[in-house]
């Protein structure tokens, strides 16, 4: 549901957001604003989230004090912004909970693995894909005998989302033993879009739950955990990170059917989940959030994350999916456009939707370079290696190498295989524009018409890194906590 003035709330949301007008000195001396394309990394913060922190801070304490007027007002904030993410979600709190924890989408995955794995010992087998990041593989394989990695399909030319008819294969071939399927809603890598609610669909017939990882989904489309004409759509647990919405330093979230997490001892026990604790034993308190929130909780985290849900949550998602979709389109025919740039990932968006983010190398180019180029000439911010997903990023650099392989001697492809171990990722948030995109397409441009040149100007570390041969970028002349807090002391 969006509001009436959902356009003129996200125009001021874009025009506000704090880091759109930073600027830098550039390897060639000229000074210019930063374009930040790493918000599959870390969104910039909305001005209306910082402003709200500030009016926050003087009441702030904690939640688990009950009788001062700070406690109470925290207590209350911080059980609304659970309501929020609930409603953000679309998840009907009779039948959901929501919880905070720990650092972002990882956190919430592997209290989800170890919970799940409790509830339901008999089923130890997790399906998942190939195109996960490593916090929806790794807690899986932790802690369940056998994680299947569901491939993803061939579209047209190049890696889709993820193959259902092998998901169902692979369902088959463990009848009775999974546990959950756990699917990525949005790659991190490519911003391809999965088919959730078809694969909850299938999960569901064959007795396992579905769990979504949602960390790049839930800044860019509306997400419908509950309330689907056929029950079997909906989705029994998500899990999400304020850092990507918006809030940074806000906590790990998870949504659930409360009945997962109802009837065991929760993973984390300490203050504030218990009703009595004698010392030779204890009771867990049956109140959901709290029994799975142990521990002082980020309530300032909190109060961040509830102030950006309810901003993007008055704009309405349907409106900043509609926008970022025209985004990310007009991204993919200009880019498709730069000579030799190899995009991974079917870039057909009548066969496969994609949003937040697009991968892609210079051919026969560093990806380091291809990034420290565009920071240092060019004042874009990118990301590139292997974004925390190495065997997504693997599959499809081989894939591409493969179409080289019959042009190619094997030396030239050992080359250029060492060259694309990596990719370059530009990725948008709600601020980002067609002016963004056009900036990225100029400066690939070039520096694919200037490689040789771009060579010259930079070192190949061991690490892999690149290093300007004169320009350095003195950090500590812009900010350092120590020169803060000594100027802010003395003035
Ligand atoms: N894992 C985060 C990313 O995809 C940081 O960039």
């Amino acid at each position: 549901m969006s509001h009436p003035n959902g356009h003129a709330t996200l125009e001021k949301l874009r025009r506000e957001a704090i880091g759109l007008n930073t600027s830098y000195v550039l390897a060639n001396g000229e000074r210019t604003r930063r374009i930040y394309l790493d918000s599959t990394a870390s969104t910039l913060r909305l001005k209306v989230v910082q402003e709200v922190l500030d009016r926050y801070l003087p009441y702030y304490s904690n939640t688990h004090s009950v009788m001062h007027f700070g406690a109470k007002l925290s207590t209350h904030e911080y059980h609304w912004v659970h309501d929020m993410v609930l409603k953000f979600v679309h998840a009907d709190p009779q039948i959901y909970t929501t919880f905070f924890l720990g650092s972002g989408t990882t956190a919430g995955m592997n209290r989800v693995a170890r919970t799940l794995r409790e509830k339901r010992p008999e089923r130890d087998v997790v399906l998942t894909s190939i195109m996960e990041h490593h916090s929806n593989d790794l807690p899986h394989r932790k802690h369940y005998r056998e994680v299947v990695h569901v491939p993803a399909q061939m579209a047209a030319h190049s890696l889709g989302c993820v193959d259902l008819n092998r998901m169902e294969q692979a369902l088959n071939e463990h009848k009775g033993r999974v546990n959950y399927i756990s699917l990525t809603g949005v790659s991190n890598v490519t911003g391809i879009i999965n088919p959730i609610h078809e694969v909850a669909e299938m999960a569901h017939r064959h007795g396992a739950l579905i769990v979504i990882d949602a960390a790049q989904m839930a800044a860019h489309m509306p997400i419908r955990m509950s309330g689907h004409e056929d029950s079997a759509r909906n989705l029994d647990v998500l899990v999400l990170s304020g850092h990507k919405i918006y809030a940074p330093g806000s906590p790990g979230v998870v949504v659930t059917r409360k009945d997962l997490f109802a009837d065991i001892e929760p993973q984390e026990v300490g203050g504030g989940m218990v009703d009595t604790v004698w010392v030779n034993r204890y009771t867990i308190s049956q109140h959901f959030p709290e029994r799975e929130e142990a521990g002082t909780p980020n309530i300032v985290g909190t109060i961040g994350l509830g102030a950006a849900l309810y901003a993007l949550h008055k704009v309405g998602m349907e409106v900043i999916a509609e926008d970022e979709t025209r985004l990310i389109n007009y991204a993919l025919e200009k880019l498709s456009q730069v000579k030799d740039l190899i995009i991974y990932g079917e870039t057909d968006p009548c066969l496969c939707q994609r949003t937040g983010a697009i991968s892609f190398n210079l051919r026969d180019f560093d990806h380091s370079l291809t990034a420290a180029a565009l920071n240092d000439y060019f004042n874009i911010s990118v990301r590139n290696e292997c974004f925390c997903a190495h065997p997504y990023v693997r599959e499809m650099v081989m894939l591409s190498l493969a179409e080289e392989a019959e042009r190619l001697s094997d030396e030239e492809l050992a080359n250029l295989a060492e060259l694309h171990r990596g990719m370059v990722r530009a990725s948008f948030g709600i601020y980002n524009t067609e002016k963004d995109v056009d900036a990225l397409v100029a400066a690939l441009h070039h520096i694919s018409a200037n490689r040789e040149h771009y060579k010259t100007l930079y070192q190949r570390l061991p690490s892999g890194d690149y290093v300007h041969n004169t320009f350095k970028f003195d950090h500590e002349r812009l900010f350092s906590i120590k020169a803060a807090v000594d100027d802010l002391l003395t003035h």
